[in-house]
């Protein structure tokens, strides 16, 4: 396979690149979720240090009055393909669109193209998932389930395929020991009880096995996500497959640069509603770790995984929780505390709610009282909702075994371990918030870095006028709440002017 792209790179070009390189090297991909976080990163990591990488297939669907071609475009106008552009201008040409949707039968994909992808594709990535926490159980079952179901049959299709790649999450279980171990996951019900039960019960009896599922703490997404690894190990018959499991998924490290995020879906939400003045208070427990994983290490660990069962084609599926050490994650509100009070007045947003100010409240009476205001504002609500996530499950230690995704790290030599790297020994979190919170300021509030110096005129502007009326209320209650002798004898002052 690799000699029919010889014209494209040269034969010592070939010779330079590191094993991983090697191995994509004229090999063909298909991709499902290209239009979310994950998969927009994946795309662009495999086309800038892949070189002589075949064909990426991307499976995407028409939506919200775009079709899927319109999405294609608009894709790659997002400001994460920049340094691609740079060093491959042509990569388009690298890229097919595929039609399709994970709730159509053979993923709606046509015909002609399916025989295109059996010729050509030896390893896919299936990263499309629906990441809804809310969701009724049916819509769950249907996306993470029957959509996983649908997608590993027509892997089974596939007669090249060298390694599949599927991506779940660290919140699938964790034992009585608080350890997640990179197992398939043990469930309650097999994936054909819960997909016999969506088939026949009305919406009272998919309630009732909602509630029987998630037992009041977990959520719809994590028990469909868990139920999704079941199918994936039942149905993988022998292809080397791995499944990638990332806690919160956060901006990136430094791959293409530090702070990339397009999504309000997490930490960078959270650091922009507070930086906008949005939210201002939240309530928390003391020991609260940071869950979170940077999405170009997730990438990483998926092209990574991909090479490792092709290689090793290990005998059952490959389960790699990619999470950062839990020993050295920061606190979450050590980390957003600091983030607030030192950007607020460093890179403060043009376009502000009102002045940023941020309270953490281990205490529920005072946190219900300052956040009265804060939940006026509509949008509160959904960043809370974001915020209980993180809360929900950074609560109890989620404690990730990690042997398999350490045994993949040691494996990376001659240049993967920088390409592809995996090592997170010397992550700076100080560093990590700040590119966080400047990304999000970026690439979010579509702010540019340009506007600080204004931005900050604009800061001091609001301190001033929030603590002129900070004070004045606070005086005027002082006034109305103590005895009117503190401030002198009416009745007297009145006589003296008639
Ligand atoms: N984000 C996190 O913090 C996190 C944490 C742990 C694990 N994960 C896992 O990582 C993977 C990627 O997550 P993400 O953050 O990239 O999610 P995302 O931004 O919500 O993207 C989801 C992707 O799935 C696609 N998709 C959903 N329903 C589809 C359907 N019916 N047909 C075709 N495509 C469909 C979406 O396509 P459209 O654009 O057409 O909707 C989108 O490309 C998921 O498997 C998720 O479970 C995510």
């Amino acid at each position: 396979m690799a000699r029919n792209m010889e014209t494209e790179i040269e034969n010592e070009a070939y010779a330079e690149l590191t094993p991983i390189q090697k191995f994509f090297f004229g090999r063909s991909i298909f991709i499902t979720g290209a239009t979310g976080f994950v998969g927009k990163v994946l795309v662009e990591k495999l086309l800038r240090c892949c070189p002589g990488i075949g064909m990426l297939y991307l499976l995407m669907r028409p939506k919200r009055n775009k079709t899927a071609e319109e999405r294609l475009e608009i894709l790659f106008k997002s400001e994460l393909f920049s340094k691609l552009k740079e060093v491959n201008p042509t990569f388009q040409k690298k890229v097919r669109l595929i039609d399709g949707d994970l709730l159509k039968e053979r993923l709606g994909i046509s015909d002609e193209n399916f025989e295109e992808l059996k010729a050509t594709v030896s390893v896919v990535f299936h990263s499309a998932a629906r990441v809804q926490f809310n969701d009724p159980i049916k819509v769950a079952v249907q996306h993470n389930i029957v959509g996983t179901k649908v997608f590993m049959d027509m892997c089974q299709e596939m007669p090249n395929l060298e390694a599949v790649v599927h991506v779940s999450t660290a919140y699938v279980r964790k034992e009585e020991d608080n350890y997640v171990y990179e197992q398939i996951p043990k469930t309650k019900v097999t994936p054909k009880q819960i997909l016999d039960a969506m088939e026949w019960m009305d919406p009272a009896g998919q309630k009732a096995v909602e509630d029987y599922l998630l037992e009041g703490k977990f959520t719809t997404y994590l028990v469909t996500k868990a139920l999704g690894e079941v199918v994936v190990s039942q149905e993988c018959r022998g292809t080397p497959t791995s499944i990638v499991r990332p806690c919160n998924i956060s901006p990136t490290f430094r791959d293409p640069f530090p702070g990339w995020c397009d999504s309000i879906q997490g930490l960078s939400g959270l650091m922009l509603a507070g930086a906008k003045g949005v939210l201002r208070t939240l309530m928390s427990v003391e020991d609260l770790k940071l869950n979170v994983v940077p999405v170009d290490l997730v990438v990483n660990c998926m092209i990574v995984s991909a090479w490792h069962v092709a290689k090793q084609r290990p005998s059952s599926v490959y389960v790699v929780n990619c999470v950062m050490d839990y020993e050295n994650s920061t606190w979450l509100f050590e980390a957003l505390k600091k983030a607030f009070k030192k950007k607020r007045t460093q890179y403060p947003l043009v376009n502000m709610f009102r002045y940023p100010d941020f309270k953490v409240y281990y205490k529920w009476v005072p946190y219900r009282i300052h956040s009265i205001i804060d939940e006026l504002v509509r949008v509160h609500k959904k960043i809370k909702f974001i915020y209980d996530i993180f809360l929900r499950l950074g609560r109890e230690p989620w404690i990730c075994r990690i042997e398999n995704f350490n045994a993949m790290k040691d494996n990376l030599k001659n240049g993967d371990e920088e390409v592809f790297n995996l090592d997170t020994d010397n992550f700076d979190w100080d560093v990590y918030m700040e590119d966080c919170f400047l990304g999000g300021r970026k690439f979010i509030a579509h702010e540019d870095p340009s506007n600080i110096p204004y931005a900050k005129k604009k800061a001091q502007i609001w301190w001033l006028v929030t603590t002129v009326l900070k004070w004045f209320f606070i005086l005027l209650l002082i006034y109305f709440i103590f005895p009117r002798s503190l401030f002198g004898n009416e009745e007297r002052i009145h006589t003296i002017h008639s």
